[in-house]
């Protein structure tokens, strides 16, 4: 990994819930690699001191289930400043200039409600802390394609793109870093990954939880914009785009801009819609709400690699299962006479694992012991046997941004471009239909994969 050229590193809303369950997990574990070597000042609200924010770091390692080495957190500990105040108030930031004044290259981590991140940008530059700055920036990047494009030009008034780094935690997990790896450097994966060999595509996301607490939140995203926007049209970029030339970190995203501008925007008609038996109870859902928390829908890909292969989508909260995995379902082998007793067999698929457990398996059929008949063989590879710990997203992608390597965050076009695609389905007449808590969804939606290999359960 690459050593830092960012001198600081500055967090707004290091108090906030992100900040405990994600960030700060993810500071402990570079500070224990040796890869945090910055200061790093949070700024937030509350009238915390120094010692309480200490004190809530410890904490919210503690509920991250990390085993704390007290040697390492001393060491974190020493690294943290904080500056309280209202984000609205411009002596919050004059504080801040006194703090971070001395050094040249900041990163400034956002993790605050999208509504404030203009007006946070604007006070920094009014006290003149943005020019060599960059902005790590939360989801969500706007909440349809009208508002993302606004908040672009937002930014673009007071920061260059070059500056903006827009976070998608599903880029640092490993098995979708793996998506490239697998494409690009193996002669026998990418050129099968086309029509010719192809048959249809599928990408589920099942979640076995609720909204819990985040209704308020819930309730005015949905399915479609919480996760298919960004988490499952990045993971349907990596297995579709071309490959990237050339070194620098634009290449993969003009690819993933190439490929999304190629998606055929979704078809609310195509598209099933669910919501889950008790979700209207849930504290600050509205009581009427007609929020989905399951999607499942097909899209295509309107380019020469892809043209006439489908990509069945589905994602949904409070299902039976938790499982995330990327499914490629291939053509069926032609059956021939002297190969008996195939016609039964699935066709091959690879399967890679997102959650829980990254890994990827290849189906292939073989011969049974016994008599003739053909049977299914699987070649599993676990990930985290293969290749140890695996960093944790937040880690990750922390770590790049620290570093200068850019190429895990989202650019503006593939912003813009996945609010294209999933725009007709934002605010459809849509019909919803309840599911059960526990269940795989609503049946309707095994419709949409009428003429392919049905859905298949997630590999668990
Ligand atoms: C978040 C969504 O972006 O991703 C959540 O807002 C979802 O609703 C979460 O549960 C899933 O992430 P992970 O890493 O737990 O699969």
């Amino acid at each position: 990994m690459n050593t830092s050229n960012v001198d600081v590193l500055v967090i707004f809303g290091v108090t906030g819930d992100l900040a405990h369950k994600m960030t700060i997990p993810a500071l402990y574990r570079l500070e224990q690699a040796g890869y945090l070597q910055c200061p790093v000042v949070g700024v937030a609200l509350e009238p915390w001191t120094l010692d309480r924010l200490i004190e809530e770091f410890r904490a919210a390692l503690g509920k991250a289930g990390e085993e704390v080495n007290d040697r390492i957190f001393e060491s974190l500990a020493t690294k943290l400043s904080y500056v309280h105040g209202d984000f609205s108030d411009r002596d919050t930031y004059s504080r801040l200039k006194e703090v971070i004044g001395v050094y040249h290259n900041p990163l400034y981590y956002l993790e605050i409600p999208p509504s404030l991140f203009a007006s946070v940008i604007h006070e920094l530059s009014s006290v003149d802390l943005t020019s060599k700055g960059k902005f790590l920036i939360e989801k969500p990047f706007g909440t349809d394609l009208a508002s993302a494009k606004m908040l672009n030009d937002t930014l673009h008034e007071m920061i260059e793109e070059e500056q903006i780094l827009r976070i998608d935690h599903f880029l640092g997990k490993q098995p979708i870093l793996d998506i490239s790896y697998l494409r690009f450097a193996n002669e026998i994966v990418e050129p099968m990954l086309s029509r010719e060999h192809v048959d249809s595509i599928q990408i589920t996301m099942a979640e076995d939880f609720g909204v819990e607490d985040r209704g308020s939140f819930y309730d005015r995203v949905g399915a479609v914009r919480d996760v298919v926007q960004n988490h499952l049209l990045q993971v349907l970029s990596l297995i579709t785009m071309e490959i990237p030339t050339g070194q620098n970190y634009g290449a993969i995203w003009d690819k993933k801009a190439d490929i999304l501008r190629a998606v055929v925007p979704m078809d609310p008609k195509t598209s099933v819609f669910g919501q889950y038996e008790g979700y209207l109870e849930v504290p600050g859902v509205f009581p009427s709400s007609q929020t989905e928390t399951y999607v499942a829908t097909k899209v295509f890909i309107e380019n020469w690699r892809w043209y006439g292969v489908p990509v069945f989508i589905r994602a949904g909260k409070a299902l039976a299962v938790r499982a995330t995995e990327l499914r490629v379902i291939f053509k069926k082998a032609p059956h021939l006479s002297y190969v008996k007793d195939l016609g039964h067999l699935p066709p091959n698929e690879m399967i890679l694992r997102v959650d829980p457990n990254p890994s990827l398996r290849l189906t292939l059929a073989s011969k049974d012991a016994v008599g003739s008949r053909g049977r299914v063989v699987s070649l599993d590879l676990p990930f985290a046997e293969e290749l140890g710990r695996l960093p944790l997203p937040y880690e990750r992608l922390i770590h790049d941004a620290l570093s200068g390597e850019y190429s895990l965050f989202t650019r503006e076009d593939s912003v813009e471009e996945s609010w294209r695609i999933v725009q007709p389905l934002l605010d459809p007449e849509k019909s919803l239909i309840s599911y059960k808590k526990g269940s795989l969804g609503p049946l309707e939606a095994n419709a949409l994969c009428k003429g392919y290999l049905g859905w298949q359960n997630p590999w668990l």
